[in-house]
């Protein structure tokens, strides 16, 4: 295009906008093309009026659902309100969880201690993990679906973490994986970040390692602990995470450190000044085999409302009251 047409061209469009937007100047109508179904060639509509409404509130909802299923939503979150999570582990309570509006589901490592009667979440395996993934994503929970690396995923090779990533995204429909674990993992979350993994950190007890560490106790009260629990949550910043679970911190670290980092840091028993809370779905329904943390508020006793229920069940069937004649 030589100077001259760049000219004539820009003062078409300059004359083109000074047109359309004078009213009642006899400019044709804009042309607007409306790929919906409510549309034919014809020009004959295809859907009714209602059918069209129905199907713009649904892509609408679509588009909705697509944004709030994004990491860059949960980001954007930080500063305007807390945000909050929720674990889940299968459909119905993938539904549930979802219907409440939390921000995003977690498939957890804690279905082991939860639902599949292990001590601790270290038998759980990258099948146990796949299966409930895919359990609970069959529930289209319409926001972030996070499943957790079972333990021991990122200690043999970043080549298996990475397979283990793949499974939980492709076989279980996963958004983003979580990995337990502060600067030793940054360097392979930075990968998977690369590769186009969300990856959520979580640092402060790690419940994988509660071999290791002996027990269930709160981080950051030495000067030791808290330095390098910032280390772990700076080292997560820069290997991109898009968020931080920080758990049983202290909360003078731990609202220290939502105010240092840029990712989102989402508490569980870590203090009220995180960016976001997390539970275990089933200790805030009073839903557990065991106790549960100090931290957790139970919402609901369903333990009691279940076995009320279930033994009412065996006593009219004993009385011959059920089935009902
Ligand atoms: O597995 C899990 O449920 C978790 C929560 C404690 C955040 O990691």
């Amino acid at each position: 295009m030589d100077q001259e047409e760049v000219t004539k061209g820009k003062e078409n469009q300059r004359t083109d906008r000074g047109r359309g937007s004078r009213k009642g100047s006899g400019a044709k109508p804009k042309v607007v093309v409306d790929n919906s179904p409510s549309s034919s060639s014809s020009g004959k509509p295809l859907l009714s009026r209602r059918e069209t409404q129905a199907y713009r509130s649904k892509t609408q909802h679509k588009k909705q659902t697509d944004v709030k299923a994004s990491v860059s939503y949960i980001l954007q979150l930080k500063g305007k309100r807390p945000i909050v999570g929720l674990t889940a582990y299968d459909a119905i309570m993938g539904r549930a969880v979802a219907e409440s509006g939390v921000d995003f589901l977690l498939v957890g490592d804690s279905v082991g201690t939860t639902l599949l009667g292990y001590e601790t979440t270290i038998p759980v395996t990258m099948d146990d993990m796949v299966r409930h993934t895919a359990a609970v994503r069959r529930s289209k929970p319409g926001c972030l679906l996070v499943a957790d690396l079972p333990f021991g995923e990122a200690s043999l090779s970043f080549d298996r973490l990475l397979e283990s990533s793949r499974r939980l995204m492709q076989e279980g429909g996963a958004d983003a994986v979580k990995l337990e674990g502060g600067k030793d993992v940054a360097d392979d979350i930075e990968k998977l970040v690369a590769t186009g993994i969300p990856v959520l950190g979580h640092i402060g007890l790690l419940p994988q390692t509660v071999k290791a560490i002996g027990g269930y106790r709160k981080y950051g009260a030495s000067k030791k602990e808290s330095e390098d629990l910032y280390t772990d949550a700076i080292a997560l910043e820069e290997a991109g995470c898009f968020a931080i679970v920080a758990e049983m911190i202290d909360s003078k670290v731990s609202s220290e450190l939502a105010r240092q980092i840029l990712p989102p840091l989402i508490g569980i028993g870590s203090g009220e000044n995180c960016d976001g809370q997390i539970l275990v779905t089933t200790d805030l329904l009073g839903w557990s085999s065991g106790p549960v943390p100090s931290f957790v508020k139970t919402y609901a006793n369903l333990n009691q409302v279940v076995s009320r229920a279930l033994s009412e069940f065996v006593r009219e069937v004993r009385n011959r009251k059920f089935p009902v004649k």
